[in-house]
């Protein structure tokens, strides 16, 4: 296993759509463990897209448990009902150091997705669950949260990104 490098914004693969995946095989369950790897080596990451971590393929993994212990990996995942709604803060492994920021978003979702190995999966969720899935489909489809904000609020974040990138170089 392999512990990746989680690819920042605005990286142009993180702003991809993701390819459904068609192949269980060995290859792809390589690349679900070190998935979970990267996931639990990293501190207050409650889940990756694959695509963070440069695999174009509808893949999550996803873990906030406090022990790290309640490993769930969807792939291909869809949203195919939500209800109510939410306003609540949210922060991404690849604007790291930008800070949490409110996004609107299902209160409750259904969804339907496959195992690591092609079982298929219904869930229904709500809460953080809930959020959390949200906001890996909307990598999957290439969006960050960030492009769920006001125009305003987003080029404020832009700006702090391009701030600390020449600081860096200088
Ligand atoms: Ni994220």
């Amino acid at each position: 296993m392999a512990i990746l490098e989680i690819l920042q914004y605005p990286n142009p693969v993180l702003s991809k759509k993701t390819k459904e995946v068609t192949d269980f095989g060995d290859d792809f369950q390589k690349m679900v463990d070190d998935m979970f790897e990267t996931h639990y080596a990293q501190k207050d990451c409650a889940a990756l897209a694959a695509n963070q971590l440069g695999f174009p393929y509808r893949v999550t993994v996803i873990d906030f448990s406090e022990d790290k212990n309640q490993p769930l990996c969807l792939v291909n995942p869809y949203i195919i009902e939500k209800h109510g709604e939410t306003n609540t803060h949210e922060g991404c492994m690849s604007l790291l150091n930008m800070g949490y920021h409110r996004v609107v978003r299902a209160e409750r979702i259904k969804i339907q997705a496959l195992d690591r190995y092609g079982k298929p999966i219904t869930l229904e969720v709500d809460g953080f669950m809930a959020k959390c899935i949200q906001h890996e489909i909307d990598h999957l489809d290439g969006l960050v949260y960030i492009d769920r904000l006001g125009l305003v609020k987003r080029k404020l974040i832009l700006h702090k990104i391009t701030k600390a990138r020449k600081k860096n170089k200088s």
